[in-house]
């Protein structure tokens, strides 16, 4: 365990985003919100700081990073894009999706962040502070979800302290995150591939390239390794799929089913997607088993299900 630092809570105030965008540029670790989840950033063109993001995590170094930039034209600066790619980001950015695209061979970036390959996750978040903050780092800032690694993701910035303070330099404080889910990452290198499911649903996107996304095989090598079975896990047992609970259990309900706390009572996706990771957080600190009730299997349902599924998977 690394010895504990002083963790600055800021504001979106912007004397407090100038002071974050430089604590960013010198390499320091500065969590930060974007409207899916809140995340981690560090300098990416920087070996030690974004090493310093591994070593607050905990997390396994073959997971690569996602690259955060201000604008299309510094994203074209790093990597390639294919007309499908420059179809989606038309589409989607700023927002939440994340294109896995070839690199330039003169990019910047540190391999850290790659974990040695020849792609790299790039993304342009809608949130204004997000956007406001990569403006004044002047740099790309790679930035994994702000919590320890296998942990839920963070959407508000007590989630990201509970689980980080006193191990990096600094958090921007700017509220809970709308879309509560990280971003949908395609794989956009050869055929659209889907290679994590998230707040956007898959079917727009298909609707946008007008056919249908590849999904990994799931014999081939990994390709999103943050797609491990067991990610995103609360430590109390999760059962899910529950039309009721047993009496000792925390129960999340959904729609009609009524739980202790509730992801959506009008059985709306879009809000049960924003309320998932705050209520397995407050579940988690229950620590009581944890029972979820059924959720369908459209829209975001898949992305929300996705990760209830990894949540609730055996882990070591
Ligand atoms: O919404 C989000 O995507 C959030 C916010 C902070 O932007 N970030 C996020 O990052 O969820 P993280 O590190 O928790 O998940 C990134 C995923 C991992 O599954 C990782 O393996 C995959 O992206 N990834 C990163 N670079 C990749 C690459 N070159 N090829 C394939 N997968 C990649
Ligand atoms: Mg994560």
């Amino acid at each position: 365990m690394t010895k504990s630092i002083n963790t600055r809570v800021l504001t979106t105030s912007p004397t407090d985003i100038a002071l974050a965008g430089q604590q960013l540029a010198a390499g320091g670790l500065v969590a930060f919100p974007t409207e899916t989840v809140y995340g981690l950033g560090a300098d990416a063109t920087n070996d030690t700081a974004v090493a310093r993001i591994f070593a607050a995590k905990g997390r396994p170094s073959f997971n690569p990073l996602i690259v955060h930039v201000p604008d299309r034209e510094t994203a074209e600066r790093l990597c390639d894009f294919s007309p499908e790619a420059t179809r989606l980001a038309d589409a989607f950015w700023p927002g939440a999706l994340t294109l896995v695209l070839p690199m330039k061979p003169d990019s910047p970036i540190s391999k850290l962040v790659t974990a040695g390959g020849t792609t790299l996750a790039l993304r342009i978040p809608a949130s204004t502070t997000a956007i406001a903050l990569l403006q004044a780092a002047r740099t790309p800032i790679a930035a994994p979800s702000a919590n320890p690694s296998g942990r839920v993701s963070p959407t508000t910035a007590s989630h990201v302290l509970t689980g980080l303070k006193g191990r990096i330099d600094a958090i921007v404080d700017g509220g809970p995150c709308t879309v509560g889910l990280e971003s949908t990452i395609i794989g956009c290198d050869s055929d659209p591939t889907l290679l994590r499911a998230g707040g956007i649903p898959s079917e727009i996107i298909e609707d946008c390239l007008q056919k249908s996304l590849k999904t990994p095989n799931s014999n081939a090598p990994l390709t999103a390794p943050g797609q491990l079975a067991s990610h995103y896990a609360p430590r109390a047992k999760l059962r899910l799929n529950a039309p009721n609970a047993a009496e000792d259990e925390f129960f999340i309900g959904f729609g009609d089913v009524a739980g202790r706390v509730t992801l959506s009572t009008t059985a709306d996706l879009i809000e049960a997607a924003a309320n998932l990771f705050e209520l397995l957080h407050i579940a988690d600190a229950t620590g009581l088993p944890v029972a979820v009730a059924p959720i369908p299997e459209t829209g975001l349902g898949r992305a929300i299900n996705d990760r209830l599924a990894r949540a609730a998977a055996p882990r070591d």
